[in-house]
C-alpha cells in the first residue's frame, strides 16, 4: 500500500512510522486512521519487524482528532450524526486494542503537540519518550465532547485518577515536565536528542529474550486493563447521548471561528 498520511520507514527490526499532515498539526482523520490500521495488520505476521516507533512531522506529534468542518452552518442529518458518533466508536475501538497487542515494542518519540485523540498512539505505546518542546493535553470538554476511544481508563490506568480528571476536566496542557512527574512519560530529552534516545533504548531491549519480552509485554498488558471490557459497552451509548445534545456541535462551530463556546447544558 502506498501512504499519504503515513511516512513508513524500516530500518529491520525497526519500523518507524511519522504522521504526516504537519500543515494541519498531524491531525487524525480517517486517512490516517485507515492507514495505520491497514499497517498493523501487515505488521501482526511480520516477524523481522520486532519495534514500532511513532512520531510527528513538524512541530507536532498530533493535535488530535481532526475536527475541522464540525458544527458547521450545514450539519448533516441529526439522526445521521448521533447514529455514526456512536458507531464511530467501534472502529476506535479496535484501533486502540489493535496498536496496544501489537506483539512487538511500540513506542513514541513525542516531538511536539500530543492533544487528546493525538495522545492516544503514546498512551497505549509500550514506551513514551518526550522532547522538552511536548505538550500533553486533552482538551475534548472544552469543544463539547469527552475522550472517548476507550482511552479513559487506559490513561487512569498509567497517571492515576488524580492526575487523569486535571488532565480531562481542566483541560490543562501538561509540559514534558509536569508529564514526567505524573509517569505520562517515561523521558524527556532535549529535542534534538529525541530519536537518539529512541534507539538507545532499543539497543537495550535487544539484548534481552525475544520471546520473554514478547511474554513479559503481554502479562502487563493483561494486568492493565481490568474494566475496559465492560466500558466497551456503554461507552458508544454514552457518545449517542452526548450527540443528541447541542453541545458538540457548538465545540466545533466556535473551533472553526476560534471564539470562545457558549455552553448551555442541553
Ligand atoms: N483538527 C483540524 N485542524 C487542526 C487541528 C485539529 N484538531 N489542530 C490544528 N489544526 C489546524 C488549524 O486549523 C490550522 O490550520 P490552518 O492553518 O489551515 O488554519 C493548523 O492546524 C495550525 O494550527 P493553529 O491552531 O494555527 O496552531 P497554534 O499553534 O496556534 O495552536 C493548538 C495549536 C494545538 C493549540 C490548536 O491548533 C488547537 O487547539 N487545536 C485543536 C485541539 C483540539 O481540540 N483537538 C481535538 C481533540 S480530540
Amino acid at each position: 500500500m502506498e501512504y499519504k498520511a503515513l511516512i513508513v520507514e524500516r530500518s529491520e527490526p525497526v519500523l518507524s512510522v511519522t504522521l504526516n499532515r504537519p500543515d494541519k498539526l498531524n491531525a487524525i482523520n480517517n486517512e490516517i486512521i485507515s492507514e495505520l490500521l491497514h499497517l498493523f495488520g501487515e505488521l501482526r505476521v511480520d516477524n523481522s519487524i520486532r519495534y514500532i516507533t511513532f512520531t510527528g512531522a513538524g512541530r507536532a506529534f498530533s493535535s488530535g482528532a481532526d475536527i475541522s468542518g464540525r458544527g458547521g452552518d450545514d450539519p448533516p442529518d441529526q439522526y445521521e450524526s448521533y447514529t455514526g458518533a456512536r458507531q464511530a466508536q467501534f472502529l476506535g475501538h479496535d484501533f486502540m486494542r489493535m496498536l496496544e497487542n501489537m506483539e512487538q515494542i511500540t513506542i513514541s518519540a513525542i516531538n511536539g503537540y500530543s492533544l487528546g485523540a493525538g495522545l492516544c498512539i503514546p498512551i497505549v505505546s509500550d514506551f513514551r519518550i518526550a522532547s522538552e518542546k511536548a505538550i500533553f493535553g486533552v482538551p475534548e470538554t472544552g469543544i463539547g465532547i469527552f475522550y472517548t476511544w476507550g482511552t479513559t481508563p487506559r490513561l487512569t490506568a498509567l497517571i492515576g485518577p488524580a492526575w487523569t480528571k486535571e488532565m480531562i476536566i481542566t483541560n490543562d496542557f501538561y509540559d514534558a515536565d509536569k508529564a514526567l512527574s505524573c509517569g505520562l512519560v517515561h523521558k524527556v530529552v532535549p529535542h534534538e536528542n529525541l530519536m537518539d534516545a529512541v534507539w538507545e533504548l532499543i539497543e537495550k531491549i535487544e539484548s534481552k529474550g525475544r520471546i520473554a519480552t514478547r511474554m513479559a509485554k503481554k502479562l502487563v498488558n493483561a494486568a492493565s486493563a481490568p474494566n475496559i471490557g465492560d466500558l466497551y459497552v456503554c461507552e458508544p451509548e454514552l457518545v449517542e447521548r452526548l450527540y443528541l445534545s447541542e453541545e458538540p456541535a457548538e465545540g466545533g462551530r466556535s473551533f472553526a471561528v476560534r471564539r470562545p463556546p457558549k455552553f448551555t447544558g442541553r
